[in-house]
């Protein structure tokens, strides 16, 4: 495996790859400190194209004031050893110099997904988190992307970005990788306290509820909401952010219930966020 922390050396290694062996390249975006569920994503990745690269970097611009920048789990020694073992070809851990070099001044909004859900509490995320999936794009060129179907508004938003900006990149979402008692698997799940992380699987209970209330003929989404809102309270240290349901495709709030619905939702619990998401069922024809 190569490791390369510069845009001129992972320019020239995937132009390399192209004109000398015709190989198709596949990205995985991640900010490290890899578990299950990134691992998962490179094991897509390998079945996808002929080189597969990673890109480390935990990137500033995603994180709102007073957030986790300085917290967020970074283990490189670790990811280097993991990313070995699943095949990856090239680790690309560029550093904020490189990424945001003095007098950087361009942005990527996409404006109107970005505004619900996380987009609420989390100032300008999306912002950073489009733009540097814009940069990682250009610099790595890659066929194919790999991204986390919990990150459900950032894959909708990254989606949309590469129509809107005519990027050639065939973008994959792969499903959530969960802990036995339904956790998703997240970096920040190592911020939870022994305490806190019995509460986390809230968020899982309040899927399978959703789906059950649904199954039984629910198909108000306020209704569900609130029902879910009380449910979760009921779980020591959290505080709910908030549940949104809606519509899968433009992230826009619905009434009711109808085949294809997006459950999302975002609970802190004691000083760590958790989101999580599912697709309903309804059976409604409204
Ligand atoms: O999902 C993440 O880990 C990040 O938001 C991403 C896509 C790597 C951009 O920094």
């Amino acid at each position: 495996m190569e490791i390369v922390s510069t845009c001129s050396e992972m320019r020239k290694l995937v132009l390399d790859w192209r004109r000398n062996s015709n190989f198709s390249i596949c990205l995985v975006p991640t900010m490290g400190c890899f578990h299950e569920g990134h691992l998962s994503l490179m094991r897509t990745a390998r079945e996808k194209a002929d080189r597969m690269v990673v890109s480390l970097y935990v990137n500033p611009t995603q994180f709102s004031p007073g957030e986790d920048l300085e917290q967020y789990p970074r283990n490189m020694r670790k990811d280097i050893h993991l990313a070995e073992n699943e095949g990856v070809h090239c680790l690309f851990t560029p550093d904020s110099s490189e990424m945001y070099p003095d007098g950087f001044q361009t942005w990527v909004e996409v404006t109107k997904l970005s505004k619900g859900l996380c987009g609420k509490s989390r100032q300008d995320h999306f912002r950073g988190v489009a733009t540097i999936v814009a940069k990682l794009f250009n610099i790595v060129q890659p066929d194919v992307a790999v991204f986390g179907q919990k990150d459900y508004q950032q894959l909708q938003i990254i989606r949309r970005m590469v129509e809107d900006l005519n990027i050639s990149v065939e973008i994959v979402g792969y499903p959530i990788i969960r802990e036995k008692d339904g956790l998703a698997m997240s970096s920040r799940n190592t911020y939870l306290s022994q305490e806190e992380r019995k509460s986390a699987v809230c968020l899982w209970h309040a899927i399978n509820r959703a789906h059950e209330m649904v199954a039984a003929g629910m198909d108000s989404c306020s209704e569900l909401a609130n029902h879910l809102r009380e449910y979760i309270k009921t779980y020591p240290a959290t505080r709910i952010d908030y549940i949104f349901i809606g519509d899968p495709d433009t992230l826009e709030k619905k009434e009711t219930i109808e085949a294809r619905t997006l459950l999302a939702m975002a609970v802190w619990v004691g000083k760590t966020r958790l989101i999580d998401n599912t697709i309903l069922m309804g059976t409604s024809q409204n």
